[in-house]
């Protein structure tokens, strides 16, 4: 049930915007002006847009209890210690994918995807 109140949000945005990315980013860096600068190499958005990818399809991984998406979250967590984050500064990407799905659904976001929502981004924060 959850899972498929969170895929018909995914499907709903897809349909109001092709390209999530650019929002995405907005958002994550609107949470943490710091984050911006460590972008400073990809220019033409390739490691964004590929590193956004990733949590998609962690995210569908975790809906559907894929051992191998929690690994690639988990794994995501130590290896991004060497970019300075700290394990749980990692949950803040899945924090800006929700916000920007909400701000995209506007009034079709409902109670019950900020339920279904929040249960996932808690899933998520304790893949440790
Ligand atoms: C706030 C959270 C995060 C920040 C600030 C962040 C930051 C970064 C940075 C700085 C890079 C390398 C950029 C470069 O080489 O120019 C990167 C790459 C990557 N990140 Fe993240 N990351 C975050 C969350 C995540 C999460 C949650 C995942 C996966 C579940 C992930 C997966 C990846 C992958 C797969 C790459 C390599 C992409 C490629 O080179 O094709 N990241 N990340």
């Amino acid at each position: 049930m959850t899972a498929a109140i969170i895929l018909d949000t995914l499907e709903r945005a897809g349909d109001k915007c092709a390209d999530p990315a650019p929002l995405v980013y907005r958002r994550l860096f609107e949470l943490r002006p710091d984050f911006e600068a460590l972008f400073v190499m990809d220019s033409d958005g390739g490691v964004r847009g590929s590193m956004l990818a990733t949590c998609f399809n962690a995210i569908l991984g975790v809906l559907d209890d894929s051992p191998s998406q929690r690994v690639i979250i988990s794994s995501s967590r130590f290896s991004h210690g060497g970019y300075g984050l700290a394990d749980a500064d990692l949950d803040l990407m899945f924090t800006a994918i929700r916000d920007t799905f909400r701000d995209l659904l506007g009034p079709d976001w409902t109670p019950e995807a900020e339920a279904a929502w929040a249960g996932l981004l808690a899933e998520i924060a304790a893949i440790t």
